[in-house]
């Protein structure tokens, strides 16, 4: 794996359906506009703030109805293992909870009370620790409002989720990148380095466990080291409920500068509901809710995650078929000439592409049949896809799409 130090880290993406972005932000950074006169930034880009008019956007995954009308395919045709969701969605209960609102009219709880004694007891930790956001995604912005001022840097380890260095940029943070060892574990000497900087010591380290794009793990001892170091951690915990070992979630109670992120994205099959939580040190959690946006959940998404959390059976079944899958996935990866997969924690399988593929050759191939993996198109990881489990159909017909692909 290269070791490329650009600010924005390559690396997983994430459902981003709806991230603003696209051309009215390219256009705002666009150097050379027309409309202002005498050379100066066109109108509308003088009124943004200066560090934001050469921003590029997030590059969200194409929304399903979107691709379908331009695969000319139904949706129910698309073998759809690009975005780490679940393909089970969740437990049944939930549409009829949905459908059953009582007061869409009024206001959401600013608190999410009843969800946060759901997950009081989910994660073994006391609801004051909890704050629940619109997708981990909010809650990793808002950690930013809060702690960072202008200039502060954050610590980012590429190839990793691109948000943290998405939103740092947003917030006008700097990134310290601090790349991955060629297995794409953190590199721990090289991390405590960047922190001995004195200055511009970044004040926020992001480590993600299972990491995203890989699925590799932040082992015990390398989170106390990133904890030894003083700064805020953020450990992001996306993927947790599809690894072996337990979430760090009570580890919060002993540590002040540890924040643990979680969401019911992945495992509770409800990403499109836009539900993370994060368990936060109490101190720092009595700012985080004086800075959140008062309704930032909506009445829909709390229902559907407490009616989630209440049908664990269901979604510990689904976790299970998913964990099965993610075993034949890879075995049959294996097997795959111009692939060479990552070990995985997570409920995808990362894959470099070798043997003179090209890996968005392959991603193309993939999409004309149907089949959508994701490809990156960041330097560091123009050669390999990431590929999310899906149920046993769809890895057959992700397979035998592969062994129909002519080098
Ligand atoms: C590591 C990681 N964190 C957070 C998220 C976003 O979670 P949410 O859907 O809750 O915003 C993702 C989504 O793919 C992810 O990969």
């Amino acid at each position: 794996m290269g070791r490329g130090a650009g600010a924005a880290g390559p690396g997983g993406g994430a459902p981003g359906a709806g991230r603003r972005g696209g051309r009215g932000a390219r256009g705002a950074g666009g150097s050379g506009g027309s409309g202002g006169g005498g050379g100066g930034p066109p109108p509308g880009a003088s009124f943004v703030r200066e560090h934001l008019r050469g921003m590029r956007p997030y590059t969200p995954i194409e929304p399903f109805e979107v691709l379908s009308a331009r695969l000319g395919r139904d949706p129910a045709d698309i073998v759809k293992l690009d975005a780490n969701e679940n393909p089970y969605g969740p437990p049944p209960a939930v549409a009829e909870a949905l459908g059953a609102l009582s007061f869409p009219h009024i206001y959401p709880d600013p608190e999410t009370r009843r969800l946060r004694g759901l997950l009081a007891k989910y994660v073994g930790v006391p609801a004051e620790h909890i704050l629940v956001g619109c997708g981990a995604d909010e809650l990793i912005d808002l950690i930013m409002r809060v702690c960072l001022d202008p200039g502060d840097a954050v610590l980012d380890c590429p190839p990793t989720f691109t948000m943290y260095a998405f939103d740092a940029e947003v917030n006008a943070a700097r990134v310290v990148t601090v790349p991955r060892r060629a297995d794409l574990s953190l590199d721990l000497p090289a991390i405590e380095a960047a922190m001995a900087e004195p200055e511009g010591r970044p004040k926020i380290i992001f480590a993600t466990s299972p990491n995203n794009p890989d699925g590799g793990v932040v082992s015990d001892a390398d989170l106390e080291r990133l904890l030894a170091l003083g700064a805020l951690v953020v450990l992001d915990e996306a993927y947790i409920e599809f690894c072996d070992a337990p979430s760090r979630s009570t580890w919060v109670r002993q540590h002040p500068n540890l924040i643990v992120l979680r969401t019911f994205s992945k495992m509770a099959g409800l990403a499109g509901l836009r539900v993370g939580y994060g368990i936060f040190p109490l101190d720092l959690a009595e700012y985080m809710w004086r800075a959140k946006q008062p309704y930032n959940v909506s009445v829909a998404a709390e229902t559907a995650a407490c009616t989630a959390l209440e049908n664990m059976g269901y979604l510990e079944e689904v976790k299970q078929a998913l964990l099965q899958e993610r075993g034949r996935l890879l075995a049959q990866l294996e097997g795959v000439p111009f692939l060479e997969t990552f070990p995985s924690q997570a409920n995808f399988v990362f894959c470099k592409v070798v043997g003179g593929y090209d890996a968005a050759k392959v991603k193309a191939d993939l999409a004309a049949q149907g089949i959508m993996v994701r490809h990156y198109d960041k330097e560091l990881l123009r050669g390999y896809v990431r590929i999310s489990v899906g149920k046993p159909e769809q890895t057959d017909a992700l397979m035998a799409a592969l062994h129909s692909l002519q080098p």
